[in-house]
């Protein structure tokens, strides 16, 4: 499906500018970096991760799964994914309260919240990655759907795509030690939190009999 590819090709981009971003957040912590900078990378992750990038995985995708497929979007993967956009804006919010202040404390309150926020992220994009998109598309198409129309960028979603773009050799994008990332439900941190998983959460009947059946003739 053209939009889940495309979404997921997005999800490169972001992935390096929130290392990027990271960069630039320790070096602010530090006294150094630029605040334009901050202001453009925060700038990105407004207008080219949630008004372009999350709004039509909100707008489009998810409205498919509950239409087309019957997925629940008050429990399970799609109450994960919208939960986490809603979490992240609060704390592009307070970054940007922080950033607006620029006394000591407050450029080490950006720096810590630009790590919640890279880890919150970096998950997301791995949840959406190995489970959301692709199980979402794969039960779409069992219902006949295979393809889905997203819009394209505006002016300002570019503009704020290119201006993190020029950033990224400024700021060489940070390797977390200390987030672990992986694929699938068991490396998503709201697994046995908030979802009991994509099997029971998503699975139908005639999955969980398929399941016996193999388990069966083993
Ligand atoms: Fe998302
Ligand atoms: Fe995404």
């Amino acid at each position: 499906m053209k939009l889940a590819d495309e979404l997921i090709a997005e999800h490169e981009l972001i992935d390096r500018a929130l290392g990027a971003f990271r960069t630039w957040a320790q070096a602010w912590a530090r006294g150094e970096g630029e605040v334009a900078h901050g202001r453009a990378f925060l700038t990105f992750f407004q207008r080219w991760a949630h008004d372009f990038h999350h709004a039509r995985e909100e707008d489009v995708f998810v409205p498919a799964l509950v239409a087309e497929v019957s997925l629940p979007r008050e429990r399970g993967p799609i109450a994960v994914i919208l939960d986490d956009h809603v979490v992240m804006g609060r704390l592009r919010a307070a970054m940007t309260d922080s950033l607006d202040r620029d006394d000591a404390g407050s450029r080490q309150r950006v720096d810590e919240l630009a790590r919640e926020f890279s880890h919150r992220l970096w998950h997301h994009l791995d949840a959406e990655n190995s489970v959301f998109f692709p199980e979402g598309v794969e039960r779409l198409r069992k219902r006949g759907v295979y393809e889905l129309e997203g819009r394209g960028p505006t002016a300002d979603e570019l503009e704020a795509k290119r201006a993190v773009e020029a950033l990224l050799e400024r700021y060489p994008p940070l390797r977390d030690a200390t987030v672990y990332r992986g694929d699938g439900c068991v490396m998503c941190p709201a697994y046995n939190e908030t979802c009991r998983g994509l099997e029971r959460e998503w699975w139908t009947e005639s999955e969980w009999d398929e399941l016996s059946q193999r388990l069966g003739s083993d």
